[in-house]
């Protein structure tokens, strides 16, 4: 059986993962127990643990407090990772991270490529860059795979609900709801993507992977069809990017194309399936 070191265990992907990944034994330490940034306790971990794999589902990832905090974006979104990464190598332990949308400027207007150049317009995006670049340099057997706008169920205390959990919420309750219309992206299942790493860490293609659900969407598109698969009746505004206000730039357009993943025989699902397959214990 695949022994696998899971960090960020309790958050949306770490939990799918958790849930989803039963052929596996998984070890997840909360965050207390192994903060990423605490490499020494790691390197004890994957001692006493002796994964197969070390998956990193962990990071910081607010992306407005990125801005302020680059100090600390810049050693759990980055330093750390690549220590991680080269603790995996020296044991010869697969390694498994995940990157970002954010690290592409979305001037391409179409969705993006491994083999596209990033150009990150905020600190969040930079940082994950630099874990990219780091886990490169650390030379062992390693997945870095990008992904886009992840919702899934969480046992993370400092998560808020997920952008389709707000959107129903406060359409329900009777406030208004505005969405933007003029950013596109590929909003990404955390259960979808953990299905696709578990099949994507069964090959030996290692590397740089995008995996996202398929097809482009606006965000005031997806927020429209999450409302109607819930069977929700509630109107949403439309508004423009320049109309929400938030501390860090965003691209407008980061959406990803999964193609190389897809080239593996590893699909993504579409962002239509994904909302139905978050949404179908609250509609069974
Ligand atoms: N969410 C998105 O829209 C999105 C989009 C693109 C890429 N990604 C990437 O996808 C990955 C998974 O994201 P997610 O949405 O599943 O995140 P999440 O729900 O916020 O979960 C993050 C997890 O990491 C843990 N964590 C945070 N800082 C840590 C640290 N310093 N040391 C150890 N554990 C720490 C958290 O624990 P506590 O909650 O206990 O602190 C939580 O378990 C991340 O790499 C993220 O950058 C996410």
């Amino acid at each position: 059986m695949t022994r696998v070191l899971l960090l960020g265990g309790s958050g949306q992907l770490g939990t799918a993962i958790a849930e989803g990944w039963t052929d596996c034994e998984i070890v997840a330490p909360s965050h207390d127990e192994l903060p990423i940034e605490q490499s020494e306790r790691l390197a004890e971990y994957l001692t006493t643990t002796r994964p197969d794999v070390l998956v990193n589902a962990a990071a910081f990832h607010d992306v407005d407090r990125c801005e302020d905090e680059e100090e600390t974006a810049l050693e759990v979104n980055a330093f750390s990772v690549g220590r991680a990464a080269r603790l995996a190598a020296q044991r010869d332990v697969l390694f498994v991270t995940i990157s970002t949308d954010y690290v592409f400027d979305g001037m391409k207007g179409s969705p993006y490529l491994e083999s596209d150049s990033p150009n990150p317009l905020s600190f969040y995006g930079a940082s994950k860059l630099a874990g990219e670049r780091l886990v490169e340099a650390a030379g062992g057997r390693a997945f870095v795979v990008r992904t886009c706008g992840v919702y899934g169920s969480s046992r993370s205390a400092s998560r808020r609900g997920t952008f389709v959990d707000r959107i129903l919420a406060a359409g329900e309750s009777g406030e208004p709801v505005r969405v933007v219309a003029d950013v596109v992206a590929s909003p990404t299942f955390a259960g979808d993507l953990a299905v696709a790493l578990r099949k994507l860490i069964g090959t030996a293609a290692y590397g740089l992977y995008h995996a996202a659900a398929a097809g482009p969407v606006s965000w005031y598109e997806f927020a429209r069809e999450a409302v109607r698969q819930a069977r929700a009746e509630f109107a949403i505004e439309p508004i423009v990017a320049e109309q929400w206000k938030a501390r860090a730039i965003r691209p407008r357009y980061s959406a990803l194309d999964s193609a190389k993943l897809g080239q593996l025989g590893i699909g993504m699902p579409s962002w239509r399936e994904g909302i139905a397959a978050y949404l179908a214990p609250r509609n069974s």
